[in-house]
């Protein structure tokens, strides 16, 4: 279905190109050939960071959570879903409801301009002017380059229009006050060469929110070391998801894992015949959406992998899973 559509996306800009093309010289119709080919690879890289490195479509879906890892719900891509409130993460100032993304003129960003959408994605200023409560992790986007992040609008626009409103969100009182005087940054990041293999591995990490999950916070406030874990989510029913120490310690943290087995561990659920499993009552559930990252090139992960390994190692145990108390 999503193929269709960037198919049906392209060939929309194919039959533009050719219609320029075909009132033009030769000279101009290789220029026309070119920026479509570049339009291409803009949605294919928007494709890959999309589905597999920048979670948008994690929050802004809906996921079955009777399934390991939650799973997207097929069809739900960018209409809206993730809820923040109290139970997921207790001490949440309000409850947040992730928006449609989806090229809706009326209940997603289809009127929106490109701009429009990367001051949201970047600095947390919606359509309206309002500030984007900070779960929507601009502050992370922020720190990536303007090209990724136009393949990822060029590829969400994309996307199967929803008409689908989610609730608005409320902020409690006084975070509703604190939020319009949290401070706007200016956009600007670049992404290293591939082969400064660390330097690749921070920005894509950061891409990826792999900070985000893996610091602790408690009540919004960070009170752990970076990537010690502890950050505990709560699941319907009382069980909690805490996320993994992932410093290089190497009693507590994967100091002892190979590059190998840290790229196995993902690259077990791209097998093409990996159906995430249901679970049955009390089975370990978890928040970190393995079955997305696990589709990244190997060479991202390994500089992912590199980048960890330079982080200060934390002895911090954490239980991955802590069944209703
Ligand atoms: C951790 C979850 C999360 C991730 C990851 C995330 N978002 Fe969001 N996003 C949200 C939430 C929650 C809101 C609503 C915030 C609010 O209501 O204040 C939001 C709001 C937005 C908005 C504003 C929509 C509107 O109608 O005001 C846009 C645009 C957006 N996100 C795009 C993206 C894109 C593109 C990405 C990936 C680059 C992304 N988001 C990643 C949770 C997320
Ligand atoms: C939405 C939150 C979330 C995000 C984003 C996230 N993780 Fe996780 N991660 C978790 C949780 C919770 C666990 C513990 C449960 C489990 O193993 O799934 C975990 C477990 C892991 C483990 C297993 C560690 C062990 O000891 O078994 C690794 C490795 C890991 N994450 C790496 C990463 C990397 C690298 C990224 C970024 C590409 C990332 N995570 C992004 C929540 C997250």
């Amino acid at each position: 279905m999503k193929k269709f559509f960037v198919f049906a996306a392209v060939s929309v800009l194919v039959i533009a190109a050719t219609y320029v093309s075909s009132c033009k010289d030769k000279k101009s119709e290789t220029k026309a050939d070119s920026k479509e080919d570049s339009a291409k690879q803009m949605i294919a890289r928007g494709e890959y960071l999309t589905l597999h490195v920048v979670p948008c479509l994690d929050c802004h879906s809906k996921r079955d959570y009777s399934k390991f890892a939650g799973p997207i719900i097929p069809g739900t891509e960018g209409m809206g879903g993730e809820v923040f409130d109290n139970k997921l993460t207790p001490g949440m100032p309000g409850t947040v409801y992730a928006k449609n993304i989806t090229p809706d003129d009326e209940t997603g960003i289809g009127t929106w301009t490109d701009d429009e959408i990367l001051r949201a994605v970047t600095q947390g200023i919606s359509k309206k002017g309002d500030t984007l409560f900070p779960i929507m992790p601009y502050a992370n986007f922020n720190h990536m380059a303007k090209e990724d992040l136009m393949s990822i609008i060029a590829y969400i626009r994309t996307l199967p229009p929803q008409s689908n409103e989610p609730p608005k969100s409320e902020p409690d009182f006084p975070m509703n006050f604190i939020l319009n005087t949290l401070p706007h940054k200016a956009a600007g990041g670049i992404r290293p060469a591939v082969a400064d293999q660390v330097a690749y591995g921070a920005y894509l990490s950061n891409a990826a929110d792999c900070g985000v999950c893996h610091t602790k916070q408690e009540k919004r406030k960070i009170t752990g070391e970076p990537f010690a874990g502890g950050f505990e989510f709560g699941f319907p029913g009382g069980s909690k998801a805490c996320s993994a120490n992932i410093t290089p310690d190497k009693e507590t943290g994967i100091g002892n894992w190979s590059e190998a087995a840290f790229i196995n561990k993902f690259k077990q659920y791209a097998d093409t015949n990996y159906q995430p499993v249901k679970l049955k009552p009390g089975d370990p559930q978890t928040v970190m959406p393995w079955a997305m990252y696990a589709g990244m090139d190997s060479t991202d992960l390994t500089a992912i992998y590199a980048y960890l390994k330079t982080i200060k190692p934390v002895n911090n145990k954490v239980e991955h899973w802590k069944p209703k108390e």
